[in-house]
């Protein structure tokens, strides 16, 4: 790998920092100056760094170890080989010499491949606290989360902190195109390609990796899974030069990079009549071209797909199924340890909205479930949390439950497409909860789609979270700078899928804003409530899809009614919703296991929140709730313009607080949210009204 050398990594990363820092460019990597109180003991522990092997990556810890420190001590630590004081920082592999005798050989069978441990240890030289990992990537993990007890002001006495990673995939998918753009970007243009060319100046994707590694994530796919012309071209030597360097920043903060493929490349790019997966020259083709991409990054995590979905070409086209396309391209990478990460966002998009047979939220699974058993040990099924995208609210896919011997990635949208583009604050880790919490019963119960993905349910060699991303190059990263939070939720979650929310949402408040009691606990209150204001005020028991068509932003109920799309609410002068049980339905509750199949079937046990997702029901219907349908749409949407009033207000209270540019920032955001919830309310409400008659009981005004 001799073009690691050529790069200098850490001198140049963060330089601009300072001056970008008043608008969010650190993220949670500020590293604010610490308290006076804190300072003394920290600085006894943290002033020498004793760190003797070399490798990249280690490299990257203890650069990371330096500024963290220096930037919250005021003080830059001294690296030396062996310890002149009674208390020091050690740093390295598990295997390294120093810790002979230290750790013990439980402790060090417990730890795999990517966990960490730091500890503090009594040896002969004094008392030092170890950062330590059965690899350097765990030791870099262990450099961050030991950044992480001090920014947010923890005790160092007598530590002993044991870290696994729970998935073994902790990916990023970005959805970036080469001329810059970014599909679903809400947050300015790409950091990696401008004019149709991977970017020279690679600071930002050097600090983007930094905050990857930081959170735990160890995988980036750096192109959109939709592959236009110029990014098909990725794969070739042309292009793949550039693609390697990017792979060396990444590499240097243990994280792999992945390229998204456009199944129709032989033919494309090169020469061949065909794309067919079963066709001797197509395997020969797809074989030949991985140990190109492979000669070039050695460590290549393999391919990414989106194949006959939405256009994109893919097996049927030559009769052939998912697993066939997908087997041909895992065989083909087989020999250098490569994954094929096949979608299965695969659905009809040319639906004709009078048939009412096809049901768009069946797709995944008719499509995949028939294929268990037949796909290769290094495919694994990228699965979409719900069965339709992303909405504010959607059933969990009922794939996770379906299938058994197949490895599966669930698919997170950070970005927030239908939840607001990053104008409106909508914190998604409470929704990440639910699903990963949601209870497939595909072996009993406890059968929850985190312990299927992670692999522990079936015995899956491969599994983890993939998400796609909501950075782009707007200074602050993401936008809104709020919604960085998302980010580092994710990348937290995919690590340990237990953390509550709190927990998380608490630590980044702490990283992004200080430990200010009032601070803390107002951010986090308007983070944790946001998702179901947001939702209040938009899209109510589960309808979605109420957006304008193409770019989905603000109210349109009808948006996608008469669409080809097969996103339906079927709303009539006596009812709305869309019937998708067994008995007079679609049949979609069907794809569930019995226990959860049988809660949404019946609309005595059908959780309100998802009511309208499963059941055409009329207005008048009573919830659990013991309101109405049509009363709930209009005290939901008259609640949420309130609450989204609140989170101005809270914030608004932060002021002095809160540094004046975030702070305006900030606000600025929030008072938009709050004028366009009116304009969700008011339109919603006026629609449900005009076709229902029914008025509000409580009077209030309805256009
Ligand atoms: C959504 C999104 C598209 C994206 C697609 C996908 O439909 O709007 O932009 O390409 O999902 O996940 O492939």
């Amino acid at each position: 790998m001799k073009s690691m050398n050529n790069i200098k990594w850490h001198e140049s990363t963060m330089s601009k920092a300072a001056e970008w820092s008043d608008e969010g460019y650190e993220a949670w990597l500020r590293f604010d100056p610490l308290a006076k109180s804190e300072l003394e003991v920290y600085t006894d522990w943290c002033s020498e760094i004793i760190l003797s092997e070399q490798s990249v990556i280690l490299q990257a810890a203890r650069a990371e170890l330096i500024r963290g420190i220096a930037s919250m001590l005021g003080r830059k630590p001294m690296v030396k080989a062996k310890p002149s004081k009674p208390r020091y920082l050690f740093v390295g592999t598990l295997d390294c010499a120093e810790l002979e005798g230290l750790i013990d050989k439980k402790t060090r069978e417990s730890l795999q491949e990517e966990g960490y441990l730091i500890k503090t240890v009594e040896n002969p030289e004094g008392s030092c606290i170890v950062l330590t990992g059965q690899t350097d990537k765990g030791v870099l993990y262990a450099a961050f989360h030991f950044l992480r007890l001090l920014q947010t002001g923890q005790s160092l006495n007598g530590l002993s902190i044991k870290e696994t990673p729970r998935n073994r995939l902790r990916m990023i998918n970005q959805w970036d195109n080469m001329d810059g753009s970014i599909e679903r970007g809400y947050a300015g243009k790409s950091i990696f390609y401008k004019n149709n060319k991977i970017v020279t100046n690679v600071k930002r994707i050097q600090d983007y990796a930094r905050m990857m590694a930081s959170v735990g994530l160890n995988a980036i796919a750096i192109n959109n899974v939709n592959v236009h012309d110029v990014e098909t071209k990725l794969i070739t030597s042309e292009l793949l030069p550039y693609v390697a360097r990017v792979a060396d920043i990444f590499r240097a903060y243990g994280i792999t990079l992945y390229l998204s493929i456009n199944f129709a490349s032989p033919i494309q790019i090169g020469g061949l009549q065909t794309a067919d997966p079963l066709d001797p020259l197509v395997k020969q083709w797809w074989a030949d071209k991985a140990s190109e991409v492979y000669r070039h990054i050695p460590d290549f995590g393999g391919f990414l797909v989106k194949a006959d979905s939405e256009y994109r070409p893919g097996p049927f086209t030559y009769g052939r199924d998912h697993a066939d396309g997908a087997n041909m391209l895992a065989d083909a990478l087989e020999a250098f340890g490569g994954l094929v990460i096949w979608r299965c966002f695969v659905y009809n998009c040319q639906q004709d909205w009078r048939d009412r047979s096809t049901d768009r939220a069946r797709a995944a699974y008719d499509h995949f479930c028939p294929l268990d058993g037949r796909f290769c040990d290094n495919v694994i099924l990228q699965i979409k949390n719900g069965p339709m995208d992303f909405q504010v609210r959607e059933p969990v896919s009922p794939l996770f439950g379906g299938l058994r011997h197949t490895n599966q990635l669930l698919e997170l949208q950070i970005t927030q497409e239908y939840t607001g583009q990053q104008r409106h604050l909508c914190y998604l880790v409470p929704q990440w909860k639910e699903i990963i919490g949601f209870d497939t019963h595909a072996s009993g119960e406890d059968s929850t789609v985190a312990r299927i993905v992670e692999g522990s349910i079936h015995g899956r060699p491969y599994g983890g979270f993939a998400a796609v991303s909501n950075i782009g190059d707007d200074t602050n990263w993401t936008g809104h700078l709020l919604a960085q939070a998302n980010f580092y939720g994710y990348g937290r979650l995919a690590w340990n899928p237990e953390l509550s929310s709190e927990q998380i949402t608490e630590d980044w408040v702490r990283l992004t804003f200080g430990n200010d009691k009032t601070v803390m606990e107002t951010i986090s209150r308007m983070l944790l409530d946001s998702r179901t204001i947001y939702e209040n005020y938009t899209s109510p028991l589960g309808i979605g899809w109420m957006v304008n068509p193409g770019h989905h932003y603000g109210p349109n109920v009808d948006g996608y009614e008469y669409s080809k799309w097969g996103t339906y609410h079927f709303a009539d002068l006596l009812g709305i919703g869309v019937d998708r049980t067994e008995s007079t339905g679609t049949g979609y509750t069907g794809q569930y296991h019995d226990i959860p199949s049988a809660r949404y079937e019946s609309l005595h046990t059908c959780p309100d929140e998802l009511l309208l997702f499963f059941h055409h029901v009329p207005y008048t219907h009573k919830l659990h709730s013991g309101k109405t349908v049509i009363q709930h749409i209009y005290d939901s949407h008259f609640e949420g313009v309130e609450q989204a009033g609140e989170l101005m207000q809270s914030w608004a209270s932060l002021k002095g607080k809160v540094d004046d540019t975030r702070f305006t920032h900030v606000l600025s955001r929030l008072e938009e949210q709050v004028r366009h919830a009116k304009e969700w309310r008011d339109m919603i409400n006026t629609y449900f009204y005009r076709k229902s008659g029914i008025p509000d009981e409580r009077n209030r005004t309805i256009y």
